[in-house]
């Protein structure tokens, strides 16, 4: 009987209860490395994912109201980004949470819609321009910095009907564009942004089905995309620097992404070379032209031109720049802005002697599969890798000469609620890996942004997934935010401008979880019952117990 009884008490309570009341909860060590002083954090988040109000007060229809309006069943619970966060009417109150976390800097984006709704400069919407402005005030009278991206994916639909980012013309608009708002906010932003990862807009959205307007042309649109975004950048950027350039202090980068660190499936020199050739189609393909040689890594022009060829394009599906685009594009942004996920496995494939399909993965001659033993977030893509950012953040100091990089977006989804310590402990693991990339290989990352200040409307992952360190209550009209764990150990990092000596250590599908070390760490009133009835169970079957014996 006593045995009968010691296995069911085992059983039942053995695992979370020693997890819960017997271990630190702190487990794999972390290095010593602090912050450097002047190291700046911040957090982000995108016009079209927060603001909501999209069509109030003279904003104009861009491509994610179209696409989601007209395509619910491309958004996994059917939503839209029409009330998203209510950020438009909120933005103080995500003000005074970036005030709360102790944040250097808050990275947004301006919607061209709101501010120009045909999309052209020959009318401004003066409700938009407003809108920016109070919040920007808002933001320094708090003493921080915003951050402004020019383009976080939600173009004016009527640009989109002209052809969007595949129609050249495209560079004049964004020119126009770029110039109101440098002549609007140049005055109060040190910090800007033009384009928001233009690889994922070029191959999700005019190369598949991911992202709005999702256009299919993988093998041709997808290239001409990237051409008229990076003419813009230098475009906009030279413009910047000649006419714009308050201060030293004044920067502009653009941000590019990391969605996957590659890693060669096998050590064979094929392996290898297929991960570094998807690492230059991917993150080369903008990276070169601005902060390396200054023009599409060769790599690319050899594969995309050899191909071509062989499906009897008289030239390259990869465009070619003028010299003087060269020129103006080589070496146009103060910073790089990283965006950092996560990392997927590459192998060799060899040259498809066919036509079926012609597309950007077929010039890569790469195939991908994520190693099994990688915890994966609530989206699909994401896996947590965190040593995957230290080598990233090595390879690009390699690659491209050292340049200065501000991580602009790092950040793991899960499907909600505030008890989110994977999130605590993936940015722990992900800080830690920057820091020894910082101090090991010397790398200058001057600022690092989490993703996100709060939950938001997820792209086609619509509101199922999670990447806020505050939640919001999309059932509430009220979308009430409150801090989840994430928020309170990301404040704290700040604060002590250093990492716990070791990390949360909790497995990503564990619920009940060990007490973390956080000054105002309560545990939900779900998770203290839950206790509380153990405790009771476990005094009952102690006493049983006692009573056999
Ligand atoms: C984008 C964000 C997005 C995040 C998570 C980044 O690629 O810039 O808008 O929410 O990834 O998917």
């Amino acid at each position: 009987m006593k045995l009968v009884l010691g296995v069911i008490f085992v059983a039942i309570f053995g695992y979370e209860l020693t997890q819960y009341y017997c271990s630190n909860s702190r487990g794999e060590p972390l290095s010593n490395y602090t912050f450097p002083d002047d190291f700046k954090f911040g957090v982000a988040t995108a016009s079209y994912q927060v603001e909501g109000a999209w069509n109030l007060n003279g904003k104009g229809e861009n491509v994610w109201d179209r696409y989601t309006h007209t395509h619910p069943e491309k958004i996994v619970d059917g939503s839209t980004g029409d009330i998203a966060c209510d950020s438009y009417h909120k933005y103080k109150e995500d003000v005074a949470l970036c005030k709360e976390l102790g944040v250097d800097f808050y990275r947004f984006s301006i919607s061209w819609s709101r501010l120009l709704p045909t999309g052209f400069i020959s009318k401004v919407n003066r409700d938009g321009s407003d809108y920016y402005s109070k919040l920007i005030d808002e933001l320094l009278s708090k003493g921080i910095e915003p951050m402004v991206t020019m383009f976080h994916w939600d173009l004016p639909q009527p640009l989109q009907d002209l052809g969007g980012w595949a129609n050249p013309k495209l560079q004049d608009y964004f020119y126009d564009y770029a110039r109101l708002l440098l002549q609007l906010y140049g005055d109060r932003v040190k910090y800007w942004i033009t384009f928001n990862e233009p690889k994922n807009v070029c191959r999700f959205a005019y190369g598949g089905p991911l992202l709005a307007p999702a256009v299919d042309s993988k093998a041709v649109g997808i290239y001409e995309c990237a051409h008229t975004i990076l003419k813009s950048h230098g475009q906009v950027y030279k413009m910047y620097d000649e006419e714009f350039r308050r201060s030293p202090e004044g920067k502009m980068g653009i941000s590019l992404d990391m969605m996957f660190w590659m890693v060669p499936a096998t050590d064979s020199e094929l392996d290898k070379e297929a991960a570094e050739r998807s690492l230059q189609f991917n993150f080369g393909w903008f990276a070169n032209p601005i902060f390396g040689s200054g023009d599409y890594p060769e790599v690319m022009k050899k594969f995309v031109g050899r191909r071509s060829s062989f499906e009897g394009f008289k030239q390259s599906r990869l465009p070619t720049f003028s010299k003087e685009e060269l020129d103006e594009i080589k070496g146009s942004a103060d910073f790089l802005g990283l965006n950092m996920y996560s990392a997927i496995e590459a192998s060799h494939v060899e040259f498809e002697n066919s036509t079926d399909e012609i597309s950007m993965d077929v010039d890569i001659q790469a195939s991908y599969k994520f190693q099994p033993e990688w915890e994966t977030a609530a989206s699909w893509w994401l896996k947590v890798v965190p040593w995957a950012f230290k080598d990233t953040l090595t390879w690009v100091k390699r690659t491209y000469e050292n340049p200065t990089i501000i991580i602009t977006e790092n950040g793991i989804s899960d499907k909600g609620g505030n008890e989110d310590y994977n999130r605590v402990k993936f940015y722990e693991l992900y800080l830690n890996a920057m820091l020894e990339a910082m101090n090991e290989e010397d790398v200058n990352v001057i600022g690092y942004t989490a993703w996100s200040l709060i939950d938001n409307f997820e792209w086609s992952d619509g509101y199922t997934n999670r990447f806020g360190l505050y939640s919001v209550d999309f059932e509430s009209p009220e979308r009430t935010r409150s801090p989840k764990l994430s928020a309170k150990s990301y404040k704290e990092i700040i604060a002590r401008r250093r990492l716990p000596e070791e990390t949360v250590q909790i497995p990503i599908t564990q619920r009940l979880s060990a007490r973390l070390s956080l000054d105002e760490v309560v545990p939900s009133s779900s998770t203290a019952l839950t206790h509380s009835i153990q405790l009771t169970l476990i005094l009952i079957l102690t006493a049983l117990l006692h009573s056999i014996h």
